[in-house]
């Protein structure tokens, strides 16, 4: 439980995943400058702690510390434009209370690097005030907040492993039978999420990246293939809309990509817009050994290893 005192929890801390998409498929622009996709997101233990704490200010306040060298958190805002700060606000608005609380965030996800991490100090935050302003709001309720906060911040309050339509909020979970195992590795500088869907509209119109496809859906192989514990077939699977995009605005990845087969990963992707690269393995110490292989290689990023699925966990 939270650390307290007599008088009650004084703050509240929970550990939130980063997601990697193990599929994309993204349909024409919209209207409103989004566009309708065809996910299936999966949470997996590279996380960020995100804690909460009274505070007698009238505005939520934040603080963030790297919990890896090469975290970079100088590029993440610390004003009303963060995105757990716009969270906090957004649950105290709906609770009709002041949005009283001072946010810290120990953050190990990489910046801009397409796996959500943005999203999920915000459903950290959610989560976090959830519990310290004792609001009791169901994961459904959270959700509600969450997708006005941006189109991954839903999945990132449930986490495991989940088909996502519209523009991601959408949300039904999916069985997986035992854990995957990946390598994580993440590049020198951010991409910027709407640059990469722009880049995609662009490619599409001059043919250099292939149509939307069909019915917007998650490929019936891979959703069988996860329910079993097929690992190969999971691999074979696996597939990015928006990988050639980000290859265009961040080239240097198609080496990783390569590397990271050569290694003896089973498959390798862009993670959602990337520049993220992430490496499925046959097993935990297969992806000790692929990670080790291309940290030799000198990657400018860092390599991690990670396992999946996983659910946000309250820490303290
Ligand atoms: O929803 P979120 O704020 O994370 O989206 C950031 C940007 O990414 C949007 O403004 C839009 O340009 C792009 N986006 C999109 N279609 C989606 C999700 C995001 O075009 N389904």
């Amino acid at each position: 439980m939270g650390k307290g005192n007599v008088w009650g929890v004084t703050s509240v801390s929970w550990r939130v995943p980063a997601k990697v998409n193990l599929s994309l498929a993204i349909g024409p622009g919209r209207d409103d400058g989004y566009h309708d996709l065809a996910t299936v997101f999966h949470a997996i233990s590279l996380s960020d702690v995100i804690t909460a704490e009274p505070s007698s200010a009238q505005s939520p306040a934040i603080t963030m510390t790297a919990a890896h060298d090469g975290v970079d958190v100088g590029a993440v805002p610390t004003d009303a434009s963060n995105l757990a700060v716009r969270a906090a606000s957004a649950l105290a608005a709906r609770l009709g209370r002041a949005p009283a609380v001072a946010l810290h965030i120990d953050k190990a996800i990489p910046v801009a690097g397409g796996l959500a991490g943005g999203s999920a100090d915000a459903a950290g935050a959610l989560l976090a005030c959830n519990d310290l302003w004792r609001a009791g709001l169901t994961t459904a309720e959270l959700c509600d907040v969450a997708a006005d906060l941006g189109s991954d911040v839903p999945f990132a309050v449930t986490g495991g492993t989940a088909v996502g339509t519209g523009r991601g909020e959408i949300l039904h979970p999916l069985e997986v039978a035992g854990d995957l195992s990946w390598v994580v590795v993440s590049a020198a500088r951010g991409l910027s999420t709407p640059a990469v869907y722009r880049r995609l509209d662009e490619m599409r119109i001059a043919g250099s990246a292939p149509a939307p496809r069909g019915p917007l859906e998650p490929p019936p192989d891979l959703v069988t293939a996860l329910a079993a514990g097929d690992l190969e077939a999971v691999a074979t699977a696996l597939e990015n809309d928006m990988e050639a995009a980000a290859l265009e605005l961040a080239p240097e990845l198609s080496g990783v990509l390569a590397a990271g087969r050569f290694a003896g990963a089973s498959a390798g992707l862009v993670s959602g817009s990337g520049p993220t690269c992430v490496f499925l393995t046959p097993s935990a110490a297969a992806a000790d050994e692929v990670a080790a292989a291309l940290e030799h290689d000198g990657y400018a990023g860092r390599v991690m290893t990670a396992t999946g699925p996983r659910t946000p966990q309250r820490v303290a």
